[in-house]
């Protein structure tokens, strides 16, 4: 192994809500400019971890690192500037809809006051076309549009402060098999175009195997695979294959038979 700092490196992550254990040790590294495909059935603690790392959601026990830095250990102005350097696609959008969709996607940047809300318009213009759209939807409410161009004004908003980080929360869900693969290709674009590194949650095979270069799976509350992603199908493990191959029998039809 060479000496290279993960950008993210999470060790030990623990998170229960009341006597339910979520996530029980979880330890992943993303390294720098790469692409990390996080694969594990519904309600197993994808979009918990994500928001661990963003810290929208406070971490029992473990560590977080970004480029080799304690996350959880530094002060609040630390923090807040390491987060900020994390983009996010959530998964159902959280576009807010009282706002049009140009606040929307120029969210980060008033926020941390790198345009002046004069040039906001015209900017959100801009990360609007690098998605597809036409300025002109700026003016729309979130509410106006189609699940496809919600997802690309989400990536919008994500990509607009040119985050070194990027997150994906099952970008390509809901959406049909020839969006997911147009959102997909805007993600692979744009994580490209910034040098980001990302991290993508997907229970989309297709999906995993266009974004990642990396996957891990999450079962039980522990990252129990990880390598490339285009082993996905072809893993060695028992419990990865029947999640990937979607079969109904094997490990995991048999936890939910005890
Ligand atoms: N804020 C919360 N309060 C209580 N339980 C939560 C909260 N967020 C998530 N959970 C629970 O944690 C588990 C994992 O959720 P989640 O990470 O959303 O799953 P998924 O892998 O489908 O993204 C679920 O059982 C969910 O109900
Ligand atoms: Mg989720």
């Amino acid at each position: 192994m060479s000496g290279a700092v993960p950008k993210i490196r999470v060790r030990g992550l623990k998170k229960a809500f009341g006597d339910k254990i979520v996530l029980d040790g979880v330890d992943l590294d993303v390294m720098p400019g790469t692409s990390m495909v996080v694969i594990g059935g519904s309600g197993t603690g994808k979009s918990v971890l994500l928001k661990c790392i963003l810290g929208l959601i406070e971490p029992d026990e473990g560590s977080i690192e970004i480029d080799g830095a304690d996350l959880l250990h530094m002060d609040g102005k630390a923090q807040t500037a390491a987060r900020a350097r994390i983009g996010m696609l959530f998964q159902n959008g959280a576009l807010f809809d009282s706002i049009p969709v140009w606040e929307n996607v120029s969210f980060a940047l008033l926020a941390q006051r790198r345009v002046a809300r004069a040039g906001a318009r015209e900017k959100a213009g801009e990360v609007l076309g690098q998605v597809g759209l036409s300025p002109s939807v700026g003016d729309l409410s979130p509410s106006e549009l189609s699940g496809g161009m919600q997802k690309r004004v989400g990536l919008a908003r994500a990509i607009a402060a040119q985050p070194e980080i990027l997150f994906f929360d099952e970008p390509t869900t809901g959406l049909d098999p020839i969006m997911g693969a147009v959102i997909d290709g805007l993600i692979v674009d744009c994580v490209k175009k910034l040098g980001s590194t990302a991290v993508a949650i997907t229970h989309d095979m297709a999906s995993a195997s266009r974004i990642g270069d990396r996957a891990a799976m999450l079962h039980r509350g522990k990252i129990i695979w990880s390598g490339p992603a285009d082993k996905l199908l072809d893993s060695g493990n028992d419990v990865v294959d029947q999640f990937t191959h979607g079969r109904r029998e094997g490990p995991i039809q048999m936890e939910l038979r005890r």
